[in-house]
């Protein structure tokens, strides 16, 4: 039992389109991935057999009811979780996060603290910074490192103090790559009775997720990150998601997920979340242990995983810091890569990130050059003025061959 890039990449329709005859190479991935067939299949069967809206005593209406009931289920699966009713669905992460930030702001009063980092995308940094002034609350920052790109101790011990009610951290950033030890960080946050908002956008795609070893009170990802539909979703505890007053309308459903699921959802996103679950444990049964249980199966399928991309982001650091003039705002010795994402931010000597990312394209190689909302990120490295970087996202599907073809047309 092995991970088989090939079998993998078939399960993925989008890497047969072309471009004059020229294939694609996707490295746009945490921007959003390619979206794998099980979604799309989900989708369309949706689509076509169940569409309608919840509640209704009629036969597409008990449909949509259990395909909805059967995605929270299989979410909770993926986050770890166990309980259906603590994952919450919506547009996408950021959307999710100033929803339920709203909501707990009423928990707040004057003078007290939120903590915030340097290194999160500014979905998990202006909800707070909005609840804060909304509440007169005090803003505090977990800074990084620039030398070695990950937070600085120092800074995490100061940032959180008896007032701190929310820390707010992202588990892997979209930016450097960096995996943060977020559990240590709830440990300090509850010792002085604070909760805990994991950012896992970035993390979920390539790493198994698990709330209760992440002790956290929240965690948001999006699935359109993990080879599904554009899509947002956040878990958190029952009892927190109880004791909160929601921004709802009168007549909607009080009872969890209903009562933070403002409106009607979009269905056929949920059925084509399903099938990106079950496209990992597709990975799992076919190139791994497999399992019994669905959480045994979608871990088994990233387990399959980890190593094939670890070694691919391997390849392409050592291309990179072969090429005169690159620099590499990340880990990159190999006892710290299991410590990244395969998400590398890099800069060239001269050269502005958005001709690096427009040569590529030329190549219909797909990069993203700026800051894709790390704004935080690249003011700490000093590159604001510059453009910022050019960020290289390496998802399950891509080969040596791909790494290769960027490295030859950075080096040119
Ligand atoms: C780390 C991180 N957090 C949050 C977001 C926002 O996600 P969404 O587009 O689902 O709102 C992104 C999007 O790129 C991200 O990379």
């Amino acid at each position: 039992m092995a991970y088989d890039i090939q079998r993998v990449r078939s399960a993925f329709p989008s890497l047969a389109e072309t471009d004059s005859g020229q294939a694609r190479i996707y490295f746009d991935n945490p921007g959003g991935t390619q979206i794998c067939q099980r979604s799309i299949d989900r989708m369309n069967e949706y689509l076509i057999r169940a569409n309608t809206n919840t509640h209704g005593p009629f036969r597409t209406s008990m449909m949509t009811d259990a395909l909805i009931h059967e995605t929270h289920a299989a979410l909770a699966d993926f986050v770890g979780a166990e309980d259906p009713g603590e994952i919450v669905f919506g547009q996408n992460m950021t959307t999710i996060t100033l929803h339920l930030s709203r909501s707990l702001a009423h928990t707040l009063k004057e003078g007290d603290e939120i903590v915030v980092t340097r290194m999160d995308h500014d979905a998990n940094i202006s909800p707070w910074l909005l609840v804060a002034r909304d509440r007169g609350c005090t803003v505090r920052w977990i800074d990084f490192d620039p030398q070695t790109y990950r937070h600085d101790e120092a800074s995490v011990d100061a940032a959180i103090t008896d007032k701190t009610r929310i820390v707010a951290v992202g588990y892997a950033s979209n930016a450097i790559g960096t995996v943060n030890d977020v559990a240590s960080i709830a440990k300090k946050a509850h010792a002085v009775g604070a909760l805990v908002f994991v950012d896992a956008v970035q993390f979920a795609p390539h790493f198994v997720t698990d709330v209760k070893a992440v002790g956290c009170d929240m965690l948001a990802c999006s699935p359109y990150k993990f080879y599904g539909p554009h899509q947002g979703m956040a878990w958190a505890r029952r009892d927190l998601l109880e004791s909160l007053s929601p921004y709802k309308v009168r007549p909607a459903d009080d009872t969890l997920p209903s009562r933070f699921e403002t409106g009607t959802q979009s269905h056929e996103g949920m059925a084509a979340t399903l099938g990106a679950i079950e496209h990992f444990e597709w990975m799992g049964q076919e190139m791994g242990a497999g399992g019994i249980t669905r959480r045994e199966r979608i871990v088994s399928g990233f387990d399959v995983m980890v190593d094939y991309e670890r070694d691919l982001c391997k390849h392409l650091l050592d291309g990179l810091l072969a090429i005169p003039g690159i620099t590499v705002h990340g880990l990159t010795r190999d006892e710290d890569l299991a410590d990244r994402v395969p998400t590398v931010g890099v800069v060239k000597k001269g050269v502005h990130p958005d001709t690096l990312a427009q040569r590529l394209a030329d190549a219909n190689i797909f990069t993203w050059p700026g800051h894709y909302y790390a704004i935080e990120v690249i003011e700490r490295l000093g590159l604001t003025e510059s453009g910022g970087m050019l960020r290289i996202g390496l998802g399950q599907y891509n080969t040596r061959e791909e790494v290769d073809a960027l490295l030859n047309v950075l080096d040119a």
